[in-house]
């Protein structure tokens, strides 16, 4: 037994660690730039009070003077709490109700943020089809006949409208919704009222792009449909300038390409706009075109929104500039097309500000109009050309913003129904699933799963969705959100598993779709335990891998939960997605899209399969590194692979290259008492990670430097059959790219294949990310650039070759006799400005000024080229 005296001091010393990290925690957070008046946060149908991911507060609306009055006279509205697995503030409950109802918010004048949050998650009395309604607040119809339909697509199931509403002398501001009748209902589930600055949005004169000079008066709304980080990262609400405004990567809305300079440590001078207008981390950076003249004075920077027309839209374009380079007026300029209208005939970032890192905005106001009975949607574009009489051709854009302005009836709401997408389990609670297994004469099994599966629905029914807990807990995840992804939306119909976030599946699910766990269904082993390949029975029948996890490396069900519910929300097109899991009986199984090529490995070397051609080689490598990069950049907080290797790259039926087994590493690790254990796999394992343990997104570039050899040469990272010189595949080429001999151990199959400049800029990669120092090394956005330039070199080259001779074989004989000399070229020599750049980009002291790295190596590699 210890002796309770001791205890004294060690509490004692605790809390005094834990007063200094407050401590420090409170001095290090900068006091944000703007507080609002009003800041309230309702959540709807509680009567707790509940904090979100971002630390804010939310109260029930039992517990505020905000509840409708109505309500508490007659109760006609119903509250519920979500029976689904996301269970954050405020979208665990909500209100739902087949009667109108009233929040009266008593606030003070000036115009307010409006953000009303839902959550079309499975509640008590909640039914998807029967939600119809409108919302109005005061004499604006903010939403009208909203109602929800289920798409894949969408990562989230949760869903934010932001309105900016002017409230006058002596108002109050009130947000009525009524149900389309009475057999539809209404529900919300969370509303935020934030004051904003009177000039913030309001207040401005802008010029006219369709006739009639337009002027933002107090007694108008707007409705927020756009709010981008042009070239940067997601913004969450907590790091917006006091606003809680969240700002969305604008990767889907950009159409071509571009480099992105980013100045991390650039420190900005807010002389022309407020400080608040928008946070430092927008204008930190950018979009860019790249360095060839001829080819930016053929193309625009584009983005492309879809909006509901029938509107005037507010454009508001964020812009500063980061380039050290641009030093004078005059060196970029462009012009500035919204919606293929010219808007500024000679848009100069330096004319308006004078220095570089100055933020500016500018506001634009188009109008689309409806063309006929059927168009209700349209596709605003912004095109930002460089003009011709320049020295630097180029353009540069850093954030954009998009509002919809009510129309003269006070409507805001798009015309017919408004349909807000969505892609909740409810809308499947209606479809019963039949699972079937695969393989004939076993008939008598199916049988009796089938029969276990119904005992099991029944059982399970009431308590179908076990996993709730209360949403303080769900602190763990606030290192992951998601900004949503929108795909590619095709007309095509898919399973609506797929459309689930994450299914639910019972273990006789599982059973009936792998045969018991059949051996012959074994389609890989790892650490983690078996992956079968399974069929199962939905809309259509779905293959799938099946991963179940070693019971050996038992973890709490609830990590296992809060696990799932963080893969299950990473979908990006690179990554393989989980379609669900089962926890059951100590079984901890994962359910996975079934990829049909297999692995990379199984198509470079050992393989009985057809050698890939060059080119499709280097479009898979683009797809991974996209994926790592989606990893790194794409979620708030970095993930790190931490086992990229090209057993880890699957491949599609149509070879599209998807990253898997990421965040189980972690998972690993922090519930494994020897969790300082380095973890990876030899040959591909960063050495300085391996050295110091220091683990960081460039342990994970280590890696995929290894998977581009292994790509390139076609043999094993760690090979102990070869001499000990050749062993590790990364030390080894290291060594023969200094020797100059790395052409001699390229796959042979390659040889003769690869355009000389091609396989310049590859090995230029390779080199780079390889780099002892994690420092020195690329990030993952810089290599997926450089890739995607690696292959136009590359196919460049071929349309060369093809217009010279169209049918023969094109050899690049001068591959063969390729060197680099690291010493003396002018390309390696460059490197120092490469490092330079990381070192300044990663610790944030620099100078100040730095420019993208990427930006300075691809000037250089331009002029070796040359
Ligand atoms: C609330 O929901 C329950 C369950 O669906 C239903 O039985 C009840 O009638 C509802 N109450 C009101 C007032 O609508
Ligand atoms: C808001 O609602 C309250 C109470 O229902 C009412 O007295 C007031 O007139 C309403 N205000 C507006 C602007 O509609
Ligand atoms: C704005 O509209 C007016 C007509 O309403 C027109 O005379 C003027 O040229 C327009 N300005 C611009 C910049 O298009
Ligand atoms: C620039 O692009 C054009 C057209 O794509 C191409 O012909 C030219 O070689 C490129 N120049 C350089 C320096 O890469
Ligand atoms: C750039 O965009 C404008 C406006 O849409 C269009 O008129 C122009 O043709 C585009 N230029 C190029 C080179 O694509
Ligand atoms: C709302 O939807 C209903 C039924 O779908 C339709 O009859 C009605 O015209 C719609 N109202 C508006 C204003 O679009």
């Amino acid at each position: 037994m210890r002796n309770p005296s001791m205890l004294t001091p060690i509490v004692s010393i605790f809390c005094l660690f834990f007063l200094l990290y407050q401590i420090t925690l409170v001095a290090s957070s900068t006091p944000p730039r703007y507080v609002p008046i009003d800041d309230i946060t309702l959540d709807c149908g509680s009567a707790n009070e509940y904090i979100d991911l971002n630390g804010r507060v939310w109260t029930g609306d039992f517990l505020s003077k905000y509840f409708p009055k109505e309500e508490l006279n007659n109760l006609k509205s119903n509250t519920s709490k979500a029976l689904g697995i996301i269970t954050r503030a405020p979208y665990s409950t909500a209100r739902i109700s087949y009667f109108q109802f009233t929040y009266v918010f008593p606030v003070t004048v000036g115009p307010k943020f409006v953000r009303l949050h839902f959550n079309s998650a499975i509640y008590p009395g909640f039914e998807v089809s029967k939600a119809l309604f409108t919302v109005i607040a005061g004499s604006f119809t903010l939403l009208r006949n909203f109602t929800l339909v289920p798409d894949y697509y969408l990562p989230e199931k949760t869903f934010c409208k932001e309105f900016c509403i002017n409230v006058g002398k002596d108002k109050k501001l009130n947000l009525t919704f009524i149900p389309f009748s009475t057999t539809f209902h209404a529900f919300i589930n969370g509303i935020e009222i934030v004051s904003m600055p009177a000039d913030l949005y309001y207040k401005e004169g802008i010029p006219n792009l369709s006739g009639n000079p337009f002027y933002i008066n107090d007694d108008m709304a707007l409705e927020m449909v756009y709010r981008l980080n042009v070239g940067g990262s997601w913004i969450s609400q907590t790091d917006d300038t006091g606003l809680f405004r969240e700002w969305s990567t604008d990767g889907n809305y950009f159409k071509g390409g571009s480099l992105l300079p980013h100045a991390p440590s650039l420190k900005l001078d807010y002389s022309i706009i407020p400080d608040f207008s928008a946070p430092d981390d927008v204008y930190r950076s950018a979009r860019t075109m790249g360095f060839n003249h001829t080819e930016n004075r053929l193309s625009n920077l584009t983005w492309e929104l879809l909006v509901d027309v029938g509107f005037y839209y507010l454009v508001r374009l964020h812009f500063c500039e980061i380039d050290s380079k641009m030093t004078d007026v005059g060196q970029r300029r462009f012009i500035i097309y919204i919606d293929h209208l010219l808007a500024d005939m000679d848009a100069d970032v330096l004319l308006w500000t004078y220095k570089i890192g100055t933020p500016v905005y500018k506001n634009y106001v188009v109008m689309i109009r409806k063309k006929g009975v059927e168009d209700n949607s349209h596709i605003l574009s912004i095109d930002l050309h460089p003009r011709t009489d320049t020295y630097y051709e180029n353009a540069i854009l850093n954030g954009l913003e998009v509002f919809k302005l009510v129309n003269t009836d006070g409507n805001l709401a798009k015309y017919g129904a408004e349909i807000w997408i969505d892609n909740s389990p409810t809308a499947m609670m209606s479809k019963t699933k039949k699972f079937i297994a695969i393989g004939i004469g076993t008939g008598f099994l199916v049988l009796l799963f089938l029969m276990g599966c119904m005992v099991f629905w029944k059982v399970k029914k009431s308590k179908r969705y076990v996993s709730y807990y209360p949403p303080s807990r769900c602190w763990c995840l606030c290192w992951l959100r998601l900004y949503p992804y929108k795909g590619k939306q095709t007309g095509k119909k898919t399973s609506s598993l797929r459309k689930e976030l994450c299914h639910h599946f019972s273990l006789a699910d599982i059973k009936i779709a792998t045969n018991n766990f059949h051996e012959d269904l074994i389609i890989g082993k790892g650490g983690f335990g078996n992956v079968y390949k399974g069929q199962i029975d939905d809309e259509e029948t779905i293959t799938v891998a099946i991963k179940r996890l070693n019971p050996e490396s038992q973890q709490g069900a609830h990590e296992f939960q809060t696990e799932i519910e963080m893969l299950s929300q990473l979908r990006y097109v690179h990554l393989v997605s989980l379609i669900g899991y089962c926890n059951e009986k100590g079984e901890m199984i994962l359910v996975y899209d079934y990829m049909a090529n297999g692995t990379l490995r199984e198509h470079l070397y050992d393989t009985n399969n057809d050698t890939l051609p060059w080119k499709k080689r280097l479009d898979i490598c683009i797809g991974a590194a996209r994926g790592l990069d989606y990893l790194h950049r794409g979620v708030k907080h970095t993930i790190i692979h931490r086992d990229v290797k090209t057993t880890n790259i699957l491949l599609d039926d149509k070879w599209v290259a998807k990253v898997s087994d990421f965040g189980l590493s972690k998972m690993d690790q922090n519930n494994n008492a020897v969790s300082t254990m380095v973890k990876g796999t030899w040959g591909y394992l960063d050495p300085e990670y391996a050295r110091c343990q220091k683990l960081s997104e460039k342990s994970d570039v280590y890696s995929f430097g290894v998977v581009l050899l292994e790509v390139l040469c076609a043999r094993k990272a760690l090979n102990q059959k070869l001499e000990e010189e050749e062993w590790n595949l990364a030390h080894w080429a290291r060594k023969c790219i200094e020797r100059g001999t790395i052409n001699e151990i390229i796959d042979p199959y390659l040889k003769g294949k690869i355009a000389p400049l091609c396989f310049k800029v590859f090995m230029q990669i390779t080199e780079s990310c390889t780099r002892d120092q994690g420092i020195q090394r690329p990030k993952m956005g810089d290599v997926v650039e450089k890739l995607k330039m690696a292959l136009e070199l590359q196919e460049n080259a071929d349309a060369e070759k093809e217009s010279i001779n169209p049918s023969g074989e094109h050899i690049y004989l001068d591959t063969l006799s390729f060197c680099i000399d690291v010493t003396n070229d002018g390309l390696w020599a460059t490197n120092v400005h490469y490092e330079h750049g990381m070192t300044s980009d990663s610790t944030g002291i620099g100078t100040g000024l730095t420019c993208s790295s990427f930006e300075i190596d691809s000037i250089t590699s331009h002029k070796a080229f040359s």
